[in-house]
């Protein structure tokens, strides 16, 4: 885990260029995959993360994570941003002056599953959960937070900017906004990543695109 915050409040907890990089900031106060609790230096050996890579969901224990703060992990070989946004972040979500920059600000793209098409694509408007893979060529975004806007994610591969709901601005090189992966909430801080909620049936492998 690296702390690189971008301002001076609220902190920022990940920060990464690539994939590669990615691999060695995995990070997460408790996850658990496949119902075995991971801890961190487990996460950190590559031999221990294409274990990961073979279990179908991983927990999250989002209790330590603070206003402003976001944490990474991996999912099905996927960066996943989970992002406790800001109040002030919430409310320039729906402001029309950033809407109208945006190329899909109704997620009508199926880059999400249904239950988080809305206007922060998530389930609980507060914790973002996004699949921290820019739609153009594939490299990780980094978040930046900022009053202008309330923050985005950032691909600096070839300039591509996201609001903090994953919603791709309009003349960006990437086509979509970031995918959201199926999540549900098994306890009220314990997000289970790669299960949908019951009676969903939402599957990840027909988005547009990763
Ligand atoms: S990979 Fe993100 S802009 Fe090209």
């Amino acid at each position: 885990m690296t702390d690189t915050p971008s301002t001076p409040t609220p902190p920022l907890l990940s920060s990464q260029n690539n994939r590669r990089s990615f691999l060695k900031l995995l990070t997460a106060s408790s996850v658990t995959v496949g119902g075995v609790v991971v801890a961190w230096p487990f996460l950190n050996s590559l031999n221990s993360q294409n274990t990961i890579l073979e279990h179908s969901f991983v927990d999250v224990d989002i209790s330590s994570l603070k206003t402003g703060q976001q944490i990474t992990v991996t999912w099905q070989g996927h960066p996943v941003f989970i992002l406790n946004r800001p109040k002030e972040t919430l409310q320039t979500l729906q402001d029309a002056s950033l809407v109208s920059h945006l190329r899909d600000p109704d997620s009508k793209d199926f880059q999400q599953p249904p239950y988080t098409q809305n206007w922060h694509r998530s389930i609980h408007p507060e914790t973002a959960v996004l699949i921290g893979v820019c739609t153009h060529l594939g490299c990780v975004p980094t978040l930046q937070l900022s009053n202008k806007m309330g923050g985005l994610y950032n691909c600096t591969c070839h300039g591509s900017k996201f609001d903090l709901a994953g919603r791709v601005y309009k003349s960006m090189p990437a086509p979509y906004n970031l995918p959201v992966p199926p999540y549900t909430y098994i306890k009220p801080n314990i997000i289970r990543i790669g299960e949908n909620p019951k009676g969903q049936d939402f599957d990840f492998t027909k988005i547009k695109q990763l």
